[in-house]
């Protein structure tokens, strides 16, 4: 492949050298409770507030679509109180922002198995979604209940319908029709995976979507993640040469020839 994976987005495009897609896998709550000998859940609250804050951080920093990693396929093997914490904080949090996204416009959507959630979230999933689905400025991603595995397990099945009855080629083979099978379809790929907590995985997320992507492992416990902290990834990013397979000298435009943005 010598080309970029491209396909019509209907995503507006970033300032130069600003990532159009940031995703973060929010990390260190359980460790940010514990340091201050409090319960787990009490990290998650504080997380919620950073999810906030960054949302309307990422925004100003130019960002057009944030996916945050809120909860995993795994995640459902915690403790029973933790798992409920998580989805009643997710209540809360979407009881509570509706307004907001409204007034900032701001537009959700979600990734995953979301219809396996209680039916209470899944019923303020699909307010919020609703009401928001006009704005195409800034799109908030929630990850919930989603695994890359099992994202592949779900497109693949899709896919194998579509050309059980007649909508697909089996022989297509392209990167570009499978991947409107995936969650992700209508996004574009993210261009900055940021993990916080000084871990350095991936844990199942975005794994297809994520092959171009840069990543930035910071130390800092997500409830202590600020914009500042946002912002030097960001600033790191910038700096990076994206090559997609390419060469550096292919990337630079023939003498003579100037680039505008
Ligand atoms: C990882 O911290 C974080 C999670 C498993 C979930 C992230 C959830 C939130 C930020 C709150 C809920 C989100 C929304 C959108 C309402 P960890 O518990 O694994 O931390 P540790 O590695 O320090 O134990």
């Amino acid at each position: 492949m010598s080309q970029p994976p491209a396909r019509p987005e209907p995503v507006e495009r970033a300032p130069a050298n600003i990532p159009r897609h940031v995703a973060i896998i929010m990390d260190g709550n359980g460790r940010w409770a514990k340091q201050r000998g409090l319960p787990r859940i009490e990290g998650h609250r504080r997380g919620v507030e950073t999810v906030r804050t960054t949302t309307f951080a990422a925004r100003d920093l130019g960002v057009k679509v944030l996916t945050l990693y809120a909860f995993s396929v795994e995640n459902w093997k915690r403790p029973q109180d933790e798992v409920g914490g998580l989805m009643t904080l997710l209540e809360f949090y979407l009881k509570k922002e509706l307004k907001t996204f409204i007034r900032d416009r701001v537009r959700l959507l979600t990734i995953g198995r979301t219809e396996e959630l209680p039916a209470s979230v899944q019923e303020l999933l699909r307010e919020t979604i609703a009401a928001t689905k006009d704005f195409h400025d800034y799109t908030l991603v929630l990850a919930l209940n989603y695994g890359a595995r099992t994202e592949v397990i779900d497109a693949a099945q899709a896919y194998a319908a579509a050309v059980a009855d007649g909508r697909e080629k089996l022989n297509d083979r392209s990167w570009e029709t499978f991947s409107r099978y995936l969650y992700t379809a209508e996004l574009p790929e993210p261009d900055l995976v940021i993990r916080t907590s000084g871990e350095s995985r991936i844990s199942n997320f975005l794994l297809l979507q994520a092959a171009y992507a840069e990543f930035v492992f910071s130390p800092v416990l997500w409830p202590d993640f600020t914009k500042d902290d946002l912002a030097a990834a960001i600033a790191d990013y910038a700096k990076r040469e994206r090559r997609y397979g390419l060469t550096s000298e292919q990337l630079k435009p023939p003498a003579g020839v100037s680039v505008s943005a």
